[in-house]
């Protein structure tokens, strides 16, 4: 049986991925830097483990080199997805991920020809962000094929995971960005509101540097792409506060602070997860022509848990050409609507038309 390896696998996300892909059958490697928190992973789940850094990309190689796909769940991936790609470049690895950093997205997209040349996959944001905009994208674009424009938005505002807290912050030192002209272009955080509506009445939407900036415009080839978030007021100020807290999240007493204030563990319990949804809105526009098309998906962590190890399965299957790939891309449209519990397409059937709304959104 061909190998996946989950790198970060006892992260909470990472976590929650190991032990999906046990129940697929997929039987992963669990894989991370800290021995003691593998070990007990490894223990708890029986899995066989491998411990190493990302400091030396021979290493990072060698430890590959029996593997036929990655799938990289340790994040902030600004700090491990170069490692992981140029070891999986260098011993032939398959390399799949759940992030939603722009430039990691964009660093792997610069690897394009070296990955075809080394018969090695990359598909990064096999995730919440991207897959559920992604596919949305294409459906659009497929809907209006003139589309200069793309809006893209999600309502699905709920307590991340501190992992998911960090990265965004991490990444918030960057600011916003949107596609101009199929360049990316810096923009302030949170710069533009727009009201939207998800399918429940309109809503204000901010602008967010989400990967689907990238993955949306790789994919459809649309020039002009914006992606919007609900946002509620303290989670904008906290995003324009990024720089005082961001160094604030590497201690492990602000972390466990956090954690007992937030009344959260690493993240989301259980029970949140199966309660959660989310909304995603998208529209496709030329100058005299707009088409407006919605999806409800379940909760994005189980939404990225899914299509992680959906994505990694047909990887290892040998289903996706070589090179960097974004997830609609490797699969279609109708990707997101195979993972469990994803309704849509609700498409507004009238361009221009005020927003009529499914019962189903409701
Ligand atoms: N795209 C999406 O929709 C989506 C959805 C959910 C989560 N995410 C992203 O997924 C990532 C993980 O989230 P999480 O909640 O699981 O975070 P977490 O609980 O903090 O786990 C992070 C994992 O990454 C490892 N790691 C971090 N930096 C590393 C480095 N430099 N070298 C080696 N290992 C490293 C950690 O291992 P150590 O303990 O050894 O540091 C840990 O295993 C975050 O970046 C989050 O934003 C994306």
């Amino acid at each position: 049986m061909p190998s996946l390896l989950c790198y970060g696998s006892y992260g909470f996300v990472g976590s929650l991925i190991a032990r999906e892909a046990i129940d697929r059958g997929l039987d992963p490697i669990l894989a991370g830097r800290d021995r003691d928190r593998l070990r007990e992973q490894v223990d708890d789940l029986g899995q066989p483990g491998r411990r190493f850094d990302l400091e030396d990309p021979a290493v990072v190689a060698a430890a590959l080199a029996d593997v036929d796909c990655v799938l990289n769940c340790a994040g902030p991936f600004s700090n491990t997805a170069d490692a992981l790609v140029e070891g999986c470049l260098r011993s032939g690895t398959d390399y799949v991920d759940i992030t939603g950093e722009i430039p990691v997205i964009e660093g792997i997209e610069d690897r394009d020809d070296a990955a075809a040349d080394a018969g090695v996959t990359l598909l990064p944001a096999a995730a919440f962000s991207a897959v559920p905009m992604d596919c949305l994208a294409v459906h659009l674009a497929e809907r209006l094929p003139d589309a200069t424009d793309l809006a893209l938005g999600v309502d699905s505002f709920r307590v991340p995971s501190i992992g998911t807290i960090r990265t965004v912050l991490e990444g918030a030192d960057t600011g916003g960005a949107v596609r101009r002209d199929g360049r990316l272009e810096s923009v302030p955080t949170a710069w533009r509101t727009r009201e939207i509506d998800f399918g429940r009445g309109e809503r204000p939407a901010v602008t967010m540097p989400m990967g689907d900036v990238s993955t949306a415009h790789y994919t459809t080839g649309v020039p002009n792409v914006e992606v919007y978030a609900v946002m509620p007021q303290p989670a904008r100020l906290a995003l324009r506060s990024h720089r005082y807290l961001a160094p604030l999240f590497e201690s492990k007493s602000v972390r466990w602070a956090l954690k007992q204030v937030a009344g959260v563990r690493e993240g989301p319990s259980e029970r949140a997860r199966e309660r959660g949804s989310a909304y995603i809105w998208g529209e496709a526009s030329t100058d005299d022509e707009r088409v407006v098309s919605r999806l409800r998906t379940p909760d994005p962590y189980v939404v990225t848990v899914d299509a992680a190890v959906t994505t990694a399965r047909r990887v290892l299957a040998r289903g996706v050409d070589d090179g960097f790939q974004t997830p609609a891309g490797a699969f279609g449209p109708d990707f997101v609507l195979e993972l469990d519990g994803v309704d849509g397409y609700f498409d507004e059937s009238t361009p221009n038309a005020s927003s009529p709304v499914s019962p189903l959104l409701r």
